[in-house]
C-alpha cells in the first residue's frame, strides 16, 4: 500500500469547501436566528482525541460554535474506536439516540469517522440500520473532512468515503482547536506495523508513517511560545519513529527536551520490544521529561505473548521494568493487560499476576479480550468462556487496585510539583492535577494561599507544590503549599 504525502497544493478543493460551508452555515444561522453549533464525541485513545482536535479546528474555521452534548448540536461527529466491542456498541447506541433529533431537524448533520469506519461490517451496518447518518469517512482522510461535509450536505443522501490508501499530512495544514490550555497532543507518527494478533489498529490506521522531525520541531516551538506547559508525543508505537533523514525516537525526545518552555514531556505508547535503555536514560537525565513510562505488557505468559505476536518475553519485559525503577526511582510505570486471550490457561494467567506483582505497576489499563473480526486471534481455537474471563479479570483488578493504592500511599508525606488540570469533578473547591510521575492528585488551597480574584478555572495550567496527606485507590489527596 502506498503512503501518500499530502502537500498544501493538494488541499485546494478543501479551501473551496471551507468557503462554501462558511457561506451555507452563515445563511442557515440567519434562517434559524441563532449560532450554528457542533459537537464532536470522541471514543478511545489519545490519537483519536488528537484527531478530534483537528475536526474541531476545521468546524471552527467554518464558523460553527462548540456545544456540550450531542442533542442540541447542528453538526454531530462521532469519532469512533474499534479496539474493543463495547466501544462499538456505545456508538450504535448513541446513533439510535440521535435519530429522533435528526427527524425533528432535517438540517442537522450526523457524521461518523474514526477506526470503526475501516471495518467493512460496521459501514454496512451504518448503511442498513442508520440511513439517517449523513456522512461516514475514515481517519486517514480527516484533512478532507470539509470536502465530505460539503458534498454530504449538497447530495442529501448518505455519503461514504473510505480510502484504501495511507496518508500523511503536514499537521500544520490542518487547523487545530486544542481541548486543554496546558497540554498539547502532538502525534509524531501514525499507523502500526506490528499486527498483534488481537488488534484491529493496523487495519484501521494503516502502516507506520512518521512526520518529518523539522515539522515536529516547528510545531513544538510554536506550542512553547503559546505557553503550553505539557506536550504529549503520540504514536501507536513511538519507538518506531523514523524521520526522513534517518532520525529515530530519541532524536525527537531530545529535540523536545531542548525546547525552552515545556515543563513536562510525555510520550506514548512504547512497545517493550523497541524501548531502549537510551530512552530510559533520557527520562532519568532530562528534568523536563516526565518520570513515567507506559509499557503495555498484555500478558505475563511467554506462550501467550507468542500467540499474540508480541516479540518479547517475560524476562525481557521484567529487565526493562527493573532498569526503569533503578534509573528513575521516583517514577511510575503503567501498562495495558488483556485477560482471556484465546488459549489462556490458569497457569498463563497466574504468570500475568506474577509479572504484575513483580513490576508493582503504579497503574494499569486492564481489558477483557474482545474478539475483533478480521484479526488473526478471532479465528483461533479455544476462545475463553465469558465466566472464566470475568473471574480472572476480577482477580487481576483486585491485585492491581492494591498495587495502585500502595503506589499512592508511598507519596503521603512528600511534597511534589503538580501541573493543575482544573477543578475536580466531585467538589468545586478541590483542584486536580498530576505529579511528574503521572499520579493523579486532588488538593485544596489553604486560606492563606487563596486568591479571591481567581476562580478554579484560572488555575488550569499553573504549577504548584502540593503536600500529600492521604492516599486513595486511584488518587492522592493533598494541600497546596506554594503556587508557582
Ligand atoms: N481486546 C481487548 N483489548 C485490546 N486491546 C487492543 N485490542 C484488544 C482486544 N481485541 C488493548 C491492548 C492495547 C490497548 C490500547 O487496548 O491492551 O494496548
Ligand atoms: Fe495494536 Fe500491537 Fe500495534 Fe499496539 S503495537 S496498536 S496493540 S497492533
Amino acid at each position: 500500500m502506498a503512503i501518500i504525502k499530502v502537500a498544501k497544493e493538494d488541499l485546494r478543493e478543501r479551501d473551496n469547501a471551507f468557503a462554501e460551508l462558511s457561506e451555507y452555515f452563515s445563511a442557515l444561522s440567519v434562517t434559524k436566528g441563532r449560532d450554528i453549533t457542533y459537537n464532536v464525541r470522541t471514543y478511545g485513545c489519545q490519537l483519536n482525541e488528537s484527531d478530534s482536535e483537528k475536526l474541531c479546528g476545521m468546524l471552527q474555521q467554518i464558523g460553527l460554535k462548540e456545544v456540550k452534548g450531542e442533542a442540541s448540536a447542528d453538526v454531530i461527529i462521532f469519532n469512533t474506536c474499534a479496539v474493543r466491542e463495547n466501544a462499538e456498541d456505545r456508538l450504535f447506541g448513541n446513533l439510535g439516540i440521535v435519530k429522533a433529533d435528526k427527524k425533528s431537524d432535517k438540517d442537522k448533520i450526523i457524521g461518523v469517522c474514526g477506526c470503526m469506519t475501516k471495518v467493512p461490517e460496521n459501514v454496512e451496518k451504518i448503511k442498513k440500520s442508520f440511513p439517517y447518518v449523513d456522512l461516514v469517512f475514515d481517519p486517514q482522510q480527516l484533512h478532507l473532512f470539509p470536502v465530505f461535509l460539503r458534498d454530504a450536505i449538497g447530495k442529501k443522501k448518505q455519503l461514504v468515503n473510505i480510502s484504501a490508501e495511507d496518508y500523511i499530512v503536514d499537521d500544520s495544514l490542518v487547523p487545530i482547536t486544542r481541548k486543554r490550555k496546558f497540554r498539547a497532543l502532538v502525534p509524531i507518527m501514525y499507523g502500526c506495523n506490528n499486527f498483534c494478533t488481537y488488534c484491529i489498529v493496523p487495519y484501521a490506521r494503516g502502516r507506520e508513517r512518521s512526520r518529518d522531525l523539522s515539522e515536529i520541531i516547528d510545531e513544538l516551538n510554536k506550542l512553547a511560545s503559546q505557553g503550553y506547559k505539557e506536550v504529549m508525543l503520540l504514536g501507536q508505537n513511538v519507538n518506531s519513529y523514523k524521520g526522513s533523514n534517518g532520525e529515530r525516537f530519541p532524536d525527537v525526545l531530545e529535540a523536545a527536551a531542548k525546547i525552552d518552555g515545556f515543563n513536562r514531556i510525555r510520550f506514548m505508547s512504547s512497545h517493550p520490544k523497541d524501548i531502549s535503555t537510551e530512552i530510559i536514560d533520557m527520562v532519568a537525565e532530562h528534568p523536563n521529561i516526565e518520570t513515567h513510562l507506559h509499557l503495555p505488557l498484555q500478558s505475563g505468559s511467554d506462550r501467550i505473548l507468542k500467540l499474540m505476536n508480541r516479540p518479547y518475553n517475560r524476562e525481557e519485559y521484567l529487565k526493562t521494568a527493573h532498569y526503569f525503577r533503578e534509573r528513575v526511582p521516583n517514577g511510575s510505570i503503567s501498562t495495558d493487560i488483556i485477560v482471556g486471550f484465546p488459549g489462556e490457561t490458569e497457569e498463563d494467567f497466574l504468570g500475568t499476576l506474577e509479572v504484575v506483582k513483580e513490576c508493582a505497576f503504579d497503574s494499569a489499563f486492564t481489558f477483557q479480550y474482545s474478539k475483533r473480526p478480521g484479526t488473526k486471534a478471532a479465528s483461533m481455537e479455544d476462545q475463553i468462556p465469558h465466566d472464566v474471563v470475568t473471574d480472572r479479570f476480577g482477580r487481576l483488578l483486585d491485585l492491581q487496585n492494591d498495587l495502585a493504592y500502595k503506589s499512592n500511599l508511598a507519596k503521603v508525606g512528600k511534597t511534589e510539583e503538580i501541573l493543575i488540570e482544573g477543578q475536580s469533578s466531585t467538589a468545586p473547591d478541590i483542584l486536580t492535577g498530576r505529579t511528574m510521575s503521572n499520579h493523579l492528585v486532588n488538593f485544596t488551597i489553604p486560606d492563606a494561599l487563596k486568591d479571591p480574584g481567581k476562580t478554579s478555572d484560572d488555575y488550569e495550567g499553573m504549577l504548584c507544590d502540593v503536600k500529600f496527606t492521604n492516599a486513595r485507590p486511584y488518587s492522592v489527596d493533598g494541600e497546596m503549599v506554594r503556587l508557582k
